[in-house]
């Protein structure tokens, strides 16, 4: 397997994905607690991530002097690079020429890590994010790359098998990245690649027999596929000493709580609790407009409502959630880790500190599309695990600047129904990352038949992604939209005119709140 040590990069964990991607085992391990694991058995190869710091800044991370000196392949990326420079006796030194995004580099000489990927004189794509920038390379060390803003844009001392980039290659937007990172594990580490998700069940299933023992387990269902892959893997695991618990908030979409609890019950035969708090979250929602406001109650209530169910149950030690890692990233504020908060997801932290449990959380290395994988490996129904992504606080954030009511949700439930009966009536719902209606706080004057409506504006919104970072507006074509428009305002009482949102993410997220 490969140690990552991470310095702290958003981007860190889409390097194990792509290792993942080449067939390798992969884990990674925060920078402060890296030395221990230098003693992994077969243990094959280490990369170093990219992270925000400088390296000219008093107390910033640097690798364990053992990763220089255990006779392993290391590949340091960005950040990476430059500590490696910097421990290995090279110089790195802030850039006039900073580099953020799409540059190009040149190849300057053969070597392992391009083998078959790029040649000598070749001019390819990277992606770069870099402000410092290495000035004199370690002895041993040869340029294999350079870039205007960078000389030192990829080096190798391939005698001790060092190789490091300033560019990120585990990024799309690095086109040949995945086949340099399958080239580090594979060729230069001398990794099998025959891993796959099968493996990745079978030992998530030995590991959460290890980590629970006899105890008991309860999970929080949310109606969507990350708990339900967690639900079922830990069911695999360890059978009955598993319940869960389905806090249906009423903030559903259409008949999902039904098919969720039909689900659970009648396929799997896994022992389940329904909580019907409808009435509950939307008592306590009254009047709150403020996303980050809905996302902490609908957060403190759904955990109220676990506890107290949890509680009836007892006896449980461990507490199991879907927890994703694009969620764990976007939720640092919670875990304490180095990258920047962007939304509070409810979904992370708080409960388990709070119901004195411990947690069990088999998915947070994953990205949703490898969820699905592992779905499948686990026998869910190909519908279910392609449905798209939903959020934990559920339609409350699709009523944008608003309050919530369950008239304002009846009218977001139906309209959002027939958006994704038409699109998957086109043959259009597996191509699109997550498509969903958006009830805007708007008024707008409408005619039909004899009289004038003044009712609301409903958006539309879908996109494409990979793994939810960043996204592209779906180009759905005029008529499609058109036909859905036309449905929407001809069904559904309370809205008079519909429009569609062409914001991609970055700088728009997914989410409209
Ligand atoms: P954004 O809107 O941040 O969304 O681009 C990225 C992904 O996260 C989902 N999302 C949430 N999921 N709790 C969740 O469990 C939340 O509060 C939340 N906000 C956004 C969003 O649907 C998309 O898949």
């Amino acid at each position: 397997r490969i140690l990552i040590i991470d310095f702290g990069s958003q981007v860190t964990q889409l390097i194990a994905r792509r290792i993942r991607e080449a067939g390798v085992y992969s884990e990674i391990v925060p920078f402060q607690s890296a030395d221990k694991a230098l003693d992994w058995p077969g243990l094959k190869g280490i990369i170093l991530s990219g992270g925000p710091a400088s390296v000219h800044e008093g107390g910033s991370p640097r690798a364990p002097e053992r990763v220089f000196t255990r006779g392993l392949p290391v590949l340091g990326i960005c950040y990476g690079e430059q500590t490696m420079c910097a421990q290995l006796g090279g110089k790195v030194e802030p850039s006039d020429h900073r580099e953020f995004g799409k540059a190009f580099v040149e190849v300057k000489e053969a070597n392992a890590l391009f083998d078959g990927v790029w040649e000598k004189d070749e001019r390819h794509q990277v992606w770069m994010s870099h402000g410092d920038r290495v000035s004199a390379i370690p002895s041993g060390f040869k340029a294999i790359a350079t870039s205007e803003g960078a000389p030192f844009a990829a080096i190798a001392d391939e005698q001790r098998q060092f190789y490091a980039t300033q560019f990120h290659m585990e990024v799309v937007h690095t086109p040949d990245g995945a086949k340099l990172l399958a080239n580090f594990a594979r060729d230069i580490c001398g990794c099998k690649g025959d891993w796959s998700m099968a493996h990745f069940k079978s030992e998530m299933v030995h590991k959460i027999k290890k980590q629970v023992g006899l105890d008991r387990v309860i999970c929080g269902l949310s109606g969507g596929v990350d708990s339900a892959v967690t639900a079922v893997l830990i069911h695999e695991a360890i059978g009955e000493q598993l319940t869960c618990i389905f806090v249906d908030h009423g903030l559903m979409r259409l008949n999902e709580a039904d098919e969720v609890v039909r689900l659970f019950r009648e396929a799997y035969n896994i022992p389940l609790v329904h909580v019907d708090a409808s009435k509950l979250f939307l008592r306590e929602l009254e009047g709150v407009t403020d996303p980050e406001k809905k996302r902490k109650i609908i957060g403190k209530l759904f955990i109220d409502v676990f506890e107290a169910e949890a509680k009836k149950i007892g006896g449980a030690a461990y507490l199991a959630q879907g927890t994703l890692y694009p969620d764990v990233i976007e939720s640092v504020s919670f875990t304490g880790g180095p990258s920047v908060t962007i939304k509070s997801h409810h979904n992370v932290g708080g409960l388990p500190e709070r119901m004195n449990m411990k947690l069990v959380e088999p998915l947070r290395e994953l990205f949703k599309d490898e969820v699905r994988l592992l779905g499948k490996e686990l026998g869910l129904p190909p519908h279910f695990v392609g449905r798209h992504p939903f959020p934990g606080p559920g339609l409350a954030i699709r009523i944008p600047h608003d309050d919530i009511t369950q008239e304002k949700l009846d009218i977001l439930r139906k309209a959002d129904a027939i958006y994704l009966d038409e699109i998957r009536k086109a043959g259009l719902y597996d191509a699109i990352w997550q498509a969903f209606a958006v009830l805007l706080p708007v008024r707008t004057v409408g005619v039909m038949g004899d009289g004038r409506t003044y009712d609301r504006v409903l958006g539309l919104r879908a996109v494409t992604s990979t793994d939810g970072m960043t996204a592209e507006s779906y180009p759905f074509d005029h008529a499609f939209l058109a036909r859905v428009a036309t449905r929407i305002i001809n069904e559904v009482k309370g809205v008079s005119r519909v429009v569609y949102d062409v914001t991609s993410k970055p700088p728009g997220t997914i989410e409209w709140e």
